[in-house]
């Protein structure tokens, strides 16, 4: 069991698959990602070896995330691994969606259940002007492909407040008849993005308050169910979340580790260095690599210093995939 000196537990690995996308959404990767390409990182076996350390210390749900996970030419391969470790019974991921479209239901036969797109706008102007790319209908077509493959869906917008009203109340209209879960984020800041999160940030504290007017009712919040906070509204086929990880309480359910494309591991979003875990990886060694995760989990902090004056900035998300 993976278990820190503050009361947690940890079910749900992250794991970054690659670090390259071909989106440059403003607040993550503005000027394009420039590093190796998405196949020079951990490999199947490397990915293997993480898989089954993890689902043998109680890991039951892995996301694969990026980069954009999808950019991986053995992608398939990575989800049908992940599915078939003894332990892991919930495989998603978190994708920009352009790739959906052509292999939703080849993913979801290979083993995936869930999956999470990144959509912050529904104007092709806006989406195009956030992203670097006029991609919106493919990601719309991707969304509905893979609700008919049977995926859960999920959809990700961040809150900036280069954006009016106007854009929520278009992705509520939305929500009337599409089926899927989505959450406004607040955007966090991250090391290389200037003065873009001064400028951008809005708490999603006034959006709580503005959807309860509209008549949407919180959800009662299961205790491992992770950074959102849902509400539903009778007369919608879809559901609302707010993830706020700049208010106060936010780290106390937190149940996720990270393991990055490089093959380090991250106790929180915003600690920033890592340890590697590739001796073991290397070798193969499982059951080093768990009495290794089993010791360094009890130097988990109780909370990221966010809060505390706002201070602190990640430069994880692009490559941990947030
Ligand atoms: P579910 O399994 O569907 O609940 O997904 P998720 O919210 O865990 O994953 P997703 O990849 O869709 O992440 C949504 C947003 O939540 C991203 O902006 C992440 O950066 C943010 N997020 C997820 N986990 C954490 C966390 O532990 N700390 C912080 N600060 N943010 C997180
Ligand atoms: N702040 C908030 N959310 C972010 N994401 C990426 N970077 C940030 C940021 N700086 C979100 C993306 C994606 C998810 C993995 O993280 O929109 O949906
Ligand atoms: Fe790519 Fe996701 Fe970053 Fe956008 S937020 S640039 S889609 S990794």
């Amino acid at each position: 069991m993976l278990q820190d000196n503050h009361g947690r537990q940890f079910h749900y690995l992250r794991l970054s698959v690659t670090e390259a996308c071909n989106f440059r959404c403003q607040y993550c990767l503005p000027n394009g990602y420039q590093g190796p390409s998405a196949d020079q990182f951990l490999n199947l076996s490397e990915i293997h070896t993480v898989l089954t350390a993890f689902a043998g210390l109680g890991t039951s749900k892995v996301r694969l995330t990026g980069g954009e996970p999808s950019l991986r030419r053995d992608f398939t391969d990575i989800i049908r691994a992940t599915a078939s470790t003894p332990g892991i019974d919930e495989v998603a991921m978190t994708t920009h969606g352009g790739r959906l479209q052509k292999f939703a239901s080849e993913w979801k036969a290979a083993g995936l259940d869930k999956v999470n797109v990144s959509i912050d706008s529904l104007d092709p102007h806006q989406f195009a002007a956030i992203t670097g790319h006029d991609s919106l209908k493919q990601v719309l077509a991707g969304l509905n492909t893979a609700i008919d493959a049977g995926l859960n869906v999920k959809v990700n917008t961040v809150l900036m407040s280069q954006f009016s009203e106007g854009r929520l109340t278009r992705f509520l209209e939305w929500l009337k008849e599409t089926p899927v879960t989505l959450r406004f984020i607040e955007l966090m800041q991250t090391g290389d993005q200037g003065s873009f999160f001064d400028n951008q940030h809005q708490s999603g504290v006034p959006v709580r308050r503005w959807l309860t007017e509209r008549g949407w009712t919180p959800l009662l919040r299961h205790k491992a169910a992770g950074p959102a906070e849902e509400f539903y509204h009778p007369d919608y086929a879809g559901r609302v979340g707010l993830i706020l990880p700049y208010s106060k309480d936010f780290c106390k359910t937190c149940n996720r580790l990270r393991v990055a494309a490089n093959g380090k591991i991250h106790l929180c979003l915003f600690s920033d260095h890592g340890v590697s875990l590739q001796p073991y990886l290397k070798e193969g060694d499982v059951a080093g690599l768990q009495q290794y995760l089993q010791q360094l989990l009890v130097s988990k902090e109780a909370t990221h210093h966010l809060h505390e004056g706002m201070t602190g900035a990640t430069s994880n998300l692009a490559m941990l995939g947030g």
